[in-house]
């Protein structure tokens, strides 16, 4: 398999990158800000870099043609990386994000009708009521820590949406809201992790995680037996009525149970971050703002917004493809080669470890111009069709696509239009943003955020 048809390809060890430090490589800097790293060599070394790591060949991909390779494969050269998976596999179980192969395609078969932009459109009164109750949760505050709020905005948004608000979910908020936190801590930890620990021995952490997981299980399990009376909207239902199309076959119980549990993980975090930086970002740019707002009050005046709505918030809706273009929840999606392929040039050997990454490959000056100015016009409709579709990957791409990305779209615009229609959100001063790695990106410091009511 190769992505080029030049002559003979050199050999991996030529792969231009960093040298790194005696013994560790870049592993340290991965650990501490894997941010820089990657936009630092990317810039210094190109779209293919090798990253030096001990007892590892790990490289980093940013080259929109080689992000193509890796994410249409279908051939089987390349697959999810397995180490990876395991670590997150622990805390999220067999959903679709950590299985592969046939499982994965019967699975994903079967549940991409309940993701389906016409059956997530029933979610808008769901979201409307999150952005409500943001606002009314503001309503009398100074000041916010905006990351808590907008991971709170999304439970509540996630619970509903999941569980229809059952009264079960409503009286587990506070348990299902703690047992996710503990979860998604833990995938951090092992995400991250140099040697995880956590995965061979019984560490006090992970009998921890396991607890909150079981605690997460036997809720959702309750929820199962008691759906709610005309709950058909919300998505546990609707997996469990789905059906196989090519063979009328329904998920198992514990199949709908890791499902339920994927979605509830790979969905809140990320959107919740998205927001994050999408009110970061506006308070940043104050012109970007007060279009953001004259649109607003020219189109909802006040009121709501409703899933039509997004088509006449074109500058709302490029301001969230920018934000996921500077600040993509997903920082790097993880692949890895089952057999030896040529890439730009190179022969990377089985076993390779491909780090496709949307942060590197977005903040690169050889895929976007000025890449770090924040420009919401990128995603203007005259200007989209420049964009090479893989260099712009904040849902990853191919066959393993996002399920979710017809929800983020609707659920992210919708509550930055609900909220910021009402208040202004401003970055408080003397404090400093600082980033971790996760599986979404982690907000570490710089959360205080002053809240000023919009006229009314
Ligand atoms: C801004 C929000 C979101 C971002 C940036 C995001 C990003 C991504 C990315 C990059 C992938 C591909 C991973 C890979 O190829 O290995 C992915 C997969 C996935 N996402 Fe999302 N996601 C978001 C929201 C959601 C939501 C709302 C849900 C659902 C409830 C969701 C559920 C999933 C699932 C189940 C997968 C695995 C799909 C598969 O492998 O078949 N995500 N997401």
């Amino acid at each position: 398999m190769t992505t080029e048809s030049t002559a003979a390809p050199r050999p991996y060890h030529d792969v231009p990158g960093p040298r790194g430090l005696p013994l560790i490589g870049v592993a340290r800097d991965l650990l501490r800000d894997p941010f820089t790293l990657f936009e630092e060599i990317t810039a210094a070394h190109g779209g293919l870099v090798r990253l030096p790591i001990p007892g590892q060949k790990t490289f980093l991909l940013s080259d929109p043609e080689l992000i193509k390779f890796a994410l249409l494969d279908n051939t089987g050269v390349v697959t999810k990386p397995v180490p990876l998976l395991e670590r997150v596999d622990i805390a999220l179980g067999k959903g679709l994000v950590t299985s592969v192969g046939e499982t994965w395609r019967r699975n994903r078969r079967i549940i991409n009708p309940v993701f389906a932009r016409d059956r997530i459109q029933r979610l808008e009164p769901t979201i409307q009521a999150a952005a409500r109750d943001t606002v009314d949760r503001w309503r009398g505050a100074a000041e916010i820590d905006l990351r808590s709020e907008m991971a709170r905005t999304m439970l509540e948004l996630v619970l509903e949406g999941l569980f229809s608000g059952s009264p079960l979910a409503t009286s587990k908020f506070d348990q299902i809201a703690e047992s996710l936190m503990v979860l998604l801590r833990f995938v951090t930890r092992l995400f991250m992790a140099a040697i995880p620990y956590d995965l061979y021995l019984p560490t006090p952490v992970r009998l921890r995680a396991l607890w909150h997981r079981r605690r997460i299980d036997r809720i959702i399990d309750e929820m199962i037996e008691h759906r709610a009376e005309g709950g058909e909207a919300d998505i546990l239902s609707q997996l469990v009525d789905a059906r196989d199309p090519e063979t009328g076959a329904a998920l198992s119980r514990s199949e709908v149970l890791d499902e339920a549990r994927t979605a509830f993980l790979a969905g809140y975090e990320t959107t919740a971050t998205a927001l994050f930086f999408a009110f970061l970002l506006l308070s940043r740019h104050p012109a970007a703002r007060e279009e953001v707002e004259a649109e607003l009050d020219r189109v909802l005046g006040g009121r709501m917004p409703t899933v039509a709505d997004l088509a006449e918030l074109p500058y709302t809706m490029q301001v969230f493809h920018e934000t996921l273009r500077l600040y993509p929840s997903a920082w790097v999606i993880g692949r890895a080669l089952a057999k030896p392929a040529t890439l730009g040039g190179y022969r990377l050997p089985a076993g390779a470890q491909l780090h496709v990454s949307p942060w590197a490959t977005h903040r690169s000056a050889r895929n976007w111009p000025d890449p770090l100015r924040f420009d919401p016009s990128r995603f203007a409709p005259e200007n989209r069709g420049a964009i090479h579709k893989f260099a712009y990957i904040p849902f990853g791409g191919g066959a393993r696509k996002c399920i979710g990305t017809h929800l983020a779209l609707l659920e992210g615009p919708m509550l930055l239009a609900g909220i910021a229609q009402h208040f202004r959100v401003d970055e408080e001063p003397g404090q400093t943003l600082r980033l971790g790695g996760g599986v979404a990106i982690d907000v570490l410091a710089g959360t205080r955020f002053r809240v000023t009511p919009r006229g009314g």
